[in-house]
């Protein structure tokens, strides 16, 4: 019988371990149900975390699903599964590898549990939660993909790194898609309220906003055979906490839009707000002309990538 609220996190790698470590450390749900081929590393986690729950006095029980029929009557699924680039592969491949593994985890979602809320984070982003977001047959507003609040963090982190100050006061904003041309907006980005305009240059800017479009590399040349996933992690925990807890609250978020800042049938990051039905509500942001030049080509990459799937038939006449 189901008790309280239940998380079902399919992939229990780096990024949907952490995941589930953080939400386990804050007690946000009864239930986390692991999925992963590797069934032993799963249940390996799973019983790491809940004793780690224990000695937090948190109640929170982490388990592992031998197969997606026992991933059923989740609150919220997040999708981290996915295979990494690897060498000799190009992007169109990765982009079909991954989307038939997000087809068939997707298939198993929509069946045993139809009522969750989806939260995509398997790369790359946008393509992919386009493909859960036709997969599942869902709502719009229940297929959410994780970007905007790790990029928008990064971004944060680099502020205060140059200013060396305003830790924890600091707003950052990033739109558009989780790409190299992500749209990251400086002039929506405060420092405890003080424009980012009126505490940095142009050209500190201008770094910033450079080293935030490829801030996920910079950690990959770091770590060499692998990806950040601390950030990732706990981005994703957060929505997961405000779909939960029903906070109403405002995160950059990938949604599928239908005419929001002039683009329909595409996946993009935009201001959302989370709640208990998901993305209930698209927050439309003005934007200059040099801001709109920019979400307009990183709307443009990612419908090259939906051209890809199409081409490959990949949705079959969906
Ligand atoms: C990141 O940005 C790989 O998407 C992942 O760190």
């Amino acid at each position: 019988m189901k008790q309280g609220k239940r998380v079902g996190i399919v992939g229990a790698g780096n990024v949907g371990a952490t995941v589930a470590y953080s939400l386990a450390m804050l007690g946000s749900c009864h239930e986390i149900i692991l999925r992963d081929n590797k069934i032993d590393v799963a249940r390996g986690k799973a019983l790491d975390m809940s004793q780690a729950a224990s000695a937090v006095r948190s109640h929170t029980v982490v388990r592992v699903a031998e197969s997606m029929e026992e991933l059923v009557n989740c609150d919220v699924v997040v999708v981290t599964a996915g295979s990494p680039r690897l060498p000799g592969m190009s992007r169109d491949d990765l982009l079909m590898i991954n989307a038939n593994i997000t087809k068939e985890v997707i298939e198993g979602i929509a069946k045993y549990s139809p009522d969750a809320i989806i939260i995509m984070v398997s790369n790359p982003l946008d393509a992919m939660t386009y493909v859960a977001l036709k997969e599942s047959g869902f709502d719009r507003s229940r297929v959410i993909g994780m970007a905007g609040i790790l990029d928008s963090s990064r971004m944060a982190a680099f502020i205060q790194e140059k200013l060396g100050y305003g830790g924890g006061q600091i707003r950052a904003s990033v739109m558009g898609g989780h790409g190299d041309d992500m749209v990251p907006l400086p002039r929506y980005s405060t420092v405890a309220g003080v424009p980012l305009t009126d505490v940095l240059s142009d050209s500190e800017i201008a770094e910033i906003v450079d080293r935030t479009r490829h801030g996920g590399a910079e950690i990959v040349g770091y770590l060499k055979t692998g990806s950040a996933y601390y950030a990732p992690a706990k981005s994703t925990a957060i929505m997961v906490e405000a779909i939960l807890k029903d906070t109403k609250q405002i995160h950059p978020c990938a949604v599928y839009l239908e005419g929001e800042y002039g683009y329909s049938d595409v996946v993009s990051g935009v201001p959302v707000m989370l709640g208990a039905n998901g993305a209930e509500k698209i927050i439309e942001v003005t934007l200059n002309a040099a801001e709109q030049e920019m979400f307009k080509s990183s709307c443009a990459s990612v419908q090259e990538l939906i051209k890809t799937l199409n081409k490959n038939n990949f949705f079959g006449g969906k």
